[in-house]
């Protein structure tokens, strides 16, 4: 049984408050005020109410530490403290229209000890609102949904491999690349998914849901929780030169030991030449 810290209770608290309201907006959809961002990138109403709330909450329960936020950019805060880096609502083209998969992911990052930029992720939750599941991971004390440790899969090999991915899509990835990627290692697995929040996508393979999930182009508040989920739940992460960075959002392949080194192989041969 996990014991719950302090820090995950406040994120837990702000998740779920700001997950109430965006399952109430969820539900009148199509009233809700919708204006573009980017091609193919909606910011509604509800996302931006979202993060107010858990701007508000956090800042309460921890007045000097800084945020990363998605809609507000960033916010500094004491720099000997840690940041919060969040996504108010991480798969927003499913919540507008009308899909129930999307989270709330918020992470807690520390300064590094020579003071030169941030270190590690301590402390991530990812709630699911539609659901009511909350995702939650602290450094050196494992992965969680709710109070069920989490493990990432066992399987050992490609062809029982159920794994995730991000498609790029107008303004955003790199097509080529993941076509490359995707005409290797497609015909090899059981099956790709491309379900829309790649917080969620992360915290699936912590649960062992899914064996592994890539990405690229990805932004620090989409894989900031979910990276701790699945090294928490020993699972590996790692871009596609296999180096490890606390965040990997610029690219991310994740899984267990052998289906990461597996994943990486035919990533790396995907790419040369
Ligand atoms: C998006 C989702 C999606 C990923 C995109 C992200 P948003 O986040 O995580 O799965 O493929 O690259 O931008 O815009 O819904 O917060
Ligand atoms: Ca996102
Ligand atoms: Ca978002």
């Amino acid at each position: 049984m996990a014991a719950v810290s302090g820090l995950i209770r406040v994120m837990e608290r702000a998740a779920r408050k700001a997950g109430g309201r965006l399952r109430r907006d969820f539900g009148e959809v199509e009233h809700l005020q919708v204006s573009r961002k980017g091609p193919a990138d909606f910011v509604s109403k509800a996302d931006r109410a979202s993060e107010r709330t858990l701007y508000d909450e956090l800042l309460q329960a921890r007045p000097d530490w800084g945020f990363v936020l998605e809609e507000g950019g960033i916010i500094e805060g004491d720099p000997t403290k840690p940041r919060w880096v969040i996504d108010p609502l991480d798969g927003t083209s499913n919540f507008l229209h009308g899909i129930p998969h999307f989270a709330i992911s918020i992470a807690a990052q520390e300064p590094r000890l020579d003071g030169k930029g941030w270190g590690d992720v301590i402390a991530g939750v990812i709630y699911q609102p539609i659901t009511d599941e909350t995702y939650w991971a602290e450094k050196t004390r494992g992965a969680w949904l709710h109070d069920g440790r989490l493990r990432v899969s066992s399987r050992r090999h490609l062809d029982e491999a159920l794994i995730a991915t991000g498609i790029p899509f107008a303004g955003a990835g790199d097509p080529n690349e993941w076509v490359k990627i995707y005409a290797e290692i497609g015909p090899k697995v059981a099956g790709i998914r491309r379900f829309g929040s790649a917080s969620l996508d992360l915290a699936w393979v912590a649960a062992g849901r899914y064996d592994g999930f890539w990405e690229s182009n990805l932004q620090p508040w989409d894989t900031a929780a979910g990276c701790l989920l699945v090294r928490e739940a020993g699972g590996f992460v790692s871009d596609w030169r296999g180096r490890s960075d606390p965040i990997c959002d610029t690219q991310v392949l994740a899984g267990n030991d052998a289906l990461h080194s597996r994943l990486h192989k035919l990533i790396v041969g995907a790419l040369k030449g």
